[in-house]
Formats: structure tokens, C-alpha cells, sequence
């Protein structure tokens, strides 16, 4: 590859390596104002170097046959997309993939979205989204994996392994690029692209692993965030892309900036267009996605001696190579075959991996009195502004999922049930009562019809359709677009107008089960306290109408797990279970202890803790052990516990362990996710689990940044979530 590259960039002029630096965008899918224009000529001239969301082989042999014919180096282009939570066959969206805490699964997922996006002529994906975010308020909490530094870095590395495959070269691999590096989901206050100020231990040690797990599996490339750090906007920070990616992390691939990010600097306050841009390359930067900043620029910052020629070249190289790594030098059009796009989309197997992911996404949140599963009889009554729209099922950021043709939950329930159920259905309640927050809520075709009559009215006729109902199933939340990208929000209760819709369904008498649609954690303390049963949903996905049929009527046992804290309000925020212990803590048990770390008005527990999920049936832990009490740093400890399933039906468990590190030379965490075990029992089977330890489990960074594992006591905890453990302690000697 080196000799190749290096002849071929031998021939290359200024100009035509400045174009391979050039990402842009065909017009779909985009998430700024800027759209490239004059695309074809700049082919043709050697000034682009890759084009994102365009899909179809025909549109993208086009493309690629105006680079390999017309232009004068014949270098292909490179195809990108955000392929997120699956391809046509969509997932749940990755907060949802995270709760299934299922790592086979969540490869397979990728493997399948490579698959599809790879026959549909694409061979570069804008993901996995590493970002941790404790702040619900963050609309892209939903497109990452929530808040815990170990769960997102093993759910890195499972994508981007999916993705990119045993051989990067296969006809059906995707380059996977890890984003956004970095912090981008700590921007205060959960506004989204906003600022981010972190010490280093804590970036060290919470947020940046993901990134760094995700480039260890083998991802090529790597996304710059929009956010600030500490000062320095990520896409032109040195510090971030040279000295610790580069440097330090010996990182060897391509770095792309996110949509116009280079050009958004220019607000941040660095300069004028070309002077962001040298600062921007001269950073770390290689390719421009869509701002063409560099293409415009960088040949007079040459000229001027605001960039080296070595950084050009270095961008350039690390473009070609990426290119070559996909084998687009040895078949330019190695992705672009008509007969898979038409045998390798939507099958039938893929759709089945949608429907079992979307199953085990789903977390049980509440089932007084077994009030799930349901029977497969008598009438149901299915009710909410979420019982008939296929189009937000796919959930946000799902760019190639066919609206038009995906199964609301009503359609989905009914091709389950045939004729054993009766369903009935309404829309209940419009989805909020601010007619301009729905419509900024159903953007890019995910309409949810609006009732201009009064709620009164509507909710009168919902309950009159309910009336012959068994059951009452609300089907209520979010629209898949209230998350997701420029969608924070500061209010997570369930809007006011389906609030009112329950609480009438409630006032009927009759067994009401909140299904909730929801991109993030939402607070739910009004309902935990009146509805019998809530089962979080998120956006499952293409299957998603199914999947939720096959849970509520227990064919499916749910075993989700929390991936993030559900807090009991949104003064809570930012809530996640490893916090620190303060030097005011509160007494265990205690509410409120004036001049301790707490609030007046609310206790500091969650509603619902990290890990946290219920199943049909019942876990107990029992007899946990060590192996020894003290080991050095050679050593090991194995940890055993005894998991039964004492209920009635079979069922999977996420068994968790979490450590504490009891005196540190920094303060540490009150616990920290170390390793799961997804285990299945059938009704009263039992099983002994058992997890090793060792001394990197208890390492961090200290204050001067090395990675160290300090001698003394550590609590070790194992449980099915993070609050309900058992617990012991050892010694690291
Ligand atoms: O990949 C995305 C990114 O996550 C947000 N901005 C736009 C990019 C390309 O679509």
C-alpha cells in the first residue's frame, strides 16, 4: 500500500490532493444549510475526494465512473452514509441497542447494516456514536449508549468489528468511523453543539475509553465533534488530534470532521474561513466534510505559510489509504452490484435479527401485579398518538428506513394476533398541545396526525372506542424526532396532552399498560406511582410493531437492562450511578441531612437506577464468594455468585459486577461497571456465574495521567442493577 500511495501521490498536483481532502454532501440526508454544489464538475476535476449519503448502485456508479473516466487520476470516490441503527432493516436506536446489553447481538446488527448499506453501493459509516452522555436532556443521548464508560466500550468495539468485518476489503464491509470525538455528549446543560469544560482525569478515566475501545478493535477513521473543549473547538484542537489521537494513541487512520464543522469555527471565534481552516488542518484534520473550507483555502495558506505542505500530504496520504484499504484502487466499483441491492435488502432473516433485537431492547419498568403478560383473547384497546405511526418507529436518525412501508404497533399487533384479539384503536390525545412543538417534533416525514379539536373531545371519543376493551394499552412518549440530532429538550415528563389521555385511561378501572416510546430517559415519577405497567420501548426499529406484540403477550420474556439513569426530575441532571461520593454524603437510606450533599425538594435517588429492568419472571442472587480476599498484582480473584430463577417462566438476566476503589490518590467513584454476564435460565434453574478479576480492572488514570492500579481495599458488588447488589470486598496487595 505505501509504495502505491506514494507513486501515486508523486503525480498529483497541489490541487488535486487538496480535492481528495474534500468530502461532500449529495443533497440528502443533511443536517446543515450548506449543500455542495457543481458535484459533477468537481469530479471531474480532481477536487472531491469523498461524497456522503448518496445511495443506489446505479447513483454511485455514476459518481464513481466520472472519478475513474473523467477525471485525470482515475482515483475513486469514496462513498459515505450515517448508517446508524441499521440500513434499510433498521434496529433500535443504539440507546435501545445498548439496554439489550446483548454483545452478539449488537455485532450482528452491524454485520447486517454493513451488509445492506454495503449492496446499496455505500462502503463508509458515520458510526458508532461513542459519545457517553449522563444528561438526558441531550437529544443524541438516543444515538449513543448511554452513560457508562464500560458498557459504550464494549458496545464500540462489537460495532465496529460488525462493520468492518474479518477483511476490510470484502464486497460487504462497511469502514466504520467513531464519533465524536470528543465529549461531545458532556456540552452543558444538554443543549445540543454546546460548550464542554472537563478536567483531564475525568476525561481520561469516563470519557474518552469508548473512543479509544472503538479505534482499538481496528476502526479506520474518526469523527471530530462540533463542541468546544477546555477553550479549543474539538476540530481545530491540536491538543486532541495530534498530541493524544495521534501521539499518545498512536492512531493511524483518517480523521473527518463532522457537517461544516471546519466552518463553524468561524463562530466559535477562531477567524475568517481560511484562517480556520490551516488552523483546522495544522490541528489533525484530513477531510472537510461539506464546508469546503480547505478546497477553497488551503492552496493560499501554502502560498502564505499558514500550512505545511508535509500536513496536505499527510491529510491526502491517510484519504488514499482509507480507499485503499477498501479496495476501491483494485474495483472502483466493488460496491455498486445491482443484483445485491435487489437480493441482499430487507431479507428475511435480517428482519427477523430486528424483530429479536428489538425484543430484548425493551426494558420492563414497573408490573404490579403481573399485570404482563397479557392473554391472547377478548378486545384490547390500543390508544395514543404512538398506536398508528409506522413512520417514528424506525426512531431518529434512521435515513435509509422506508417510512411509508414500516408496521405501526396497531399493524404490527394485529398481523401477530390475527383474530384471537379484538383491537381497537384512536388516537387519543395529539402528541402535544403546542401545535408548532409537534411540528418541530415530526420533522423529515415522521408525521403523527394532529386532532384540532379540544382534548376533551378527543379523549371522549378514545374512551368510548375503549369502552368493550379488556385492556387498555396507551401507547404514548416521545415522536422518534423529539431526540436525536438539535432536539434537547428541558421538560422530560410525557407532554401534557397524553398525560391527560392516561390519567383518563386510568380513571376507567380497566388494566392500563403505558407502552412508552421514549429516545431517552424520561421522567416517569408521576407514572411509576399510578400505572400498573410501563414497558419502555424506545424506537425499536423496523419490527418494532411485532416485537412489542410478542412481549406484551409474553412470548417474549423482556430482559433489558438501563444503559442510563432514569431520573425522578430534570433538576436532577446530569444523574448517573457512578458519581462521586463527596465529603458530605448523605447517611445510607437518608432523604435529606441538612448540610449534607443533597437537595430540599427531592431525594438524590433515581426513579429508575442505571442496569435497572425487570423480566416476567424472578432473579435472586444469592451466596456471593471470592476466590481469596487479597491478591498481588499478578494475581486474580474469581467472584461467584449463585442466580436462580425462582418465577414462572424462562427468562434471560443481566448479572452485573461493579468494583469501588476505596481510598484513591484522586476521588473515585461509588462504583464502576466492570464486567456482565448475559445468562438464560429456564423457571427454576439455577446457575453459578462467575467473573475474574484482575489488576487492570482496577486501573485508572491519577492525576498525573498514568493509567495505575493502587494497593488497599476495593468493594466489589454483584447484582441485576446498579442500586440492588450484594457486596464484599478484597485486597489489591
Ligand atoms: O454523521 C453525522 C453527525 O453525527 C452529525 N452531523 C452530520 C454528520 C453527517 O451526516
Amino acid at each position: 500500500m505505501d509504495k502505491f500511495i506514494a507513486d501515486l501521490m508523486s503525480k498529483m498536483t497541489l490541487e488535486e490532493k487538496i480535492g481528495q481532502l474534500n468530502l461532500v454532501t449529495a443533497g440528502e440526508a443533511t443536517t446543515g444549510s450548506v449543500v455542495s454544489t457543481d458535484v459533477e464538475a468537481k469530479i471531474k476535476a480532481g477536487n472531491i475526494g469523498g461524497i456522503f449519503s448518496m445511495s443506489s448502485p446505479a447513483k454511485i456508479r455514476k459518481a464513481q465512473e466520472l472519478a475513474i473516466n473523467q477525471s485525470r487520476l482515475k482515483i475513486p470516490i469514496i462513498f459515505g452514509m450515517d448508517v446508524i441503527h441499521g440500513y434499510r432493516t433498521v434496529f433500535p436506536i443504539p440507546l435501545g441497542l445498548a439496554a439489550s446489553w446483548d454483545m452478539p447481538l449488537i455485532r450482528q446488527t452491524a454485520r447486517i447494516s454493513a451488509i445492506e448499506a454495503s449492496a446499496d453501493g455505500i462502503n463508509w459509516t458515520f458510526s458508532p456514536m461513542v459519545d457517553i452522555s449522563r444528561d438526558a436532556r441531550w437529544g443524541r443521548i438516543s444515538e449513543g449508549s448511554g452513560e457508562d464508560t464500560y458498557l459504550t466500550s464494549q458496545i464500540a468495539k462489537e460495532m465496529v468489528i460488525g462493520y468492518q468485518g474479518e477483511d476490510l476489503s470484502e464486497y460487504n464491509t462497511l469502514m466504520a468511523c467513531v464519533k465524536h470525538f470528543a465529549l461531545y455528549g458532556a456540552s452543558e446543560a444538554g443543549r445540543d453543539y454546546n460548550t464542554t469544560d472537563m478536567s483531564l482525569h475525568r476525561m481520561y478515566n469516563e470519557y474518552l475509553p469508548p473512543y479509544k475501545a472503538a479505534l482499538d478493535a481496528g476502526a479506520q477513521t474518526i469523527m471530530t465533534s462540533f463542541n468546544d473543549i477546555n477553550g479549543v473547538p474539538a476540530t481545530a484542537n491540536k491538543w486532541l488530534l495530534t498530541d493524544l489521537l495521534r501521539e499518545q494513541w498512536k492512531f493511524k487512520g483518517l480523521v473527518v470532521t463532522d457537517y461544516t464543522a471546519v466552518n463553524e469555527l468561524i463562530d466559535h471565534g477562531l477567524g475568517d474561513l481560511q484562517q480556520v481552516s490551516a488552523l483546522s488542518l495544522n490541528a489533525g484534520v484530513d477531510m472537510d466534510m461539506v464546508g469546503e473550507g480547505f478546497l477553497t483555502t488551503l492552496k493560499k495558506s501554502l502560498q502564505e505559510g499558514k500550512v505545511k505542505i508535509e500536513d496536505i500530504d499527510r491529510a491526502c496520504r491517510l484519504v488514499l489509504e482509507a480507499k485503499y484499504k477498501l479496495g476501491l484502487f483494485d474495483d472502483p466499483f466493488r460496491y455498486c452490484n445491482e443484483e445485491r441491492a435487489k437480493t441482499e435488502i430487507l431479507k428475511s432473516e435480517h428482519l427477523k435479527l430486528a424483530r429479536e433485537a428489538a425484543g430484548k431492547s425493551f426494558v420492563l419498568l414497573k408490573n404490579d401485579q403481573q399485570t404482563l403478560p397479557l392473554k391472547k383473547q377478548g378486545t384490547v384497546a390500543v390508544i395514543g398518538p404512538l398506536a398508528n405511526s409506522g413512520a417514528n418507529m424506525p426512531g431518529t436518525w434512521s435515513v435509509s428506513a422506508d417510512l411509508g412501508k414500516t408496521q405501526s404497533l396497531v399493524e404490527g399487533m394485529r398481523e401477530v394476533l390475527g383474530n384471537k384479539v379484538k383491537i381497537v384503536t384512536h388516537l387519543g390525545a395529539n402528541l402535544t398541545d403546542d401545535p408548532k412543538l409537534q411540528e418541530r417534533s415530526t420533522m423529515f416525514g415522521r408525521e403523527i396526525p394532529r386532532d384540532e379539536r379540544s382534548s376533551e373531545e378527543i379523549i371522549a371519543e378514545a374512551l368510548s372506542t375503549s369502552k368493550d376493551a379488556d385492556v387498555i394499552i396507551a401507547a404514548l412518549g416521545e415522536s422518534s424526532e423529539m431526540s436525536g440530532e438539535s432536539s434537547s429538550r428541558t421538560n422530560l415528563d410525557i407532554p401534557a396532552s397524553q398525560k391527560r389521555l392516561l390519567e383518563a385511561l386510568l380513571q376507567t378501572g380497566k388494566p392500563v399498560v403505558l407502552v412508552l416510546f421514549a429516545g431517552r430517559p424520561m421522567t416517569l415519577t408521576w407514572e411509576d406511582k399510578h400505572v400498573p405497567a410501563i414497558l419502555n420501548v424506545w424506537f425499536g426499529g423496523t419490527e418494532t410493531g411485532k416485537a412489542v406484540t410478542d412481549v406484551l403477550f409474553g412470548d417474549v420474556n423482556p430482559s433489558g437492562k438501563l444503559p442510563a439513569t432514569f431520573p425522578q426530575n430534570v433538576g436532577q441532571l446530569p444523574l448517573y450511578y457512578s458519581h462521586k461520593n463527596t465529603g458530605r454524603p448523605l447517611a445510607k437510606d437518608a432523604w435529606f441531612q441538612k448540610f449534607r450533599s443533597n437537595y430540599l425538594d427531592v431525594s438524590n435517588d433515581p426513579l429508575y437506577p442505571f442496569g435497572y429492568g425487570l423480566s416476567y419472571t424472578k432473579f435472586t442472587y444469592t451466596d456471593l464468594q471470592l476466590s481469596n480476599k487479597q491478591f498481588d498484582r499478578n494475581g486474580q480473584l474469581k467472584a461467584t455468585i449463585t442466580l436462580k430463577n425462582d418465577g414462572n417462566y424462562d427468562g434471560q438476566e443481566v448479572v452485573q459486577l461493579y468494583i469501588q476503589d476505596v481510598v484513591g490518590s484522586i476521588t473515585r467513584p461509588v462504583k464502576e461497571l466492570k464486567g456482565f454476564q448475559k445468562i438464560f435460565l429456564k423457571k427454576g434453574e439455577s446457575k453459578k456465574v462467575e467473573f475474574t478479576i484482575t489488576e487492570e480492572d482496577l486501573k485508572f488514570y491519577n492525576q498525573s495521567l498514568q493509567l495505575v492500579a493502587e494497593a488497599g481495599e476495593f468493594r466489589l458488588f454483584i447484582g441485576g442493577n446498579s442500586r440492588d447488589v450484594q457486596e464484599t470486598s478484597f485486597e489489591l496487595l
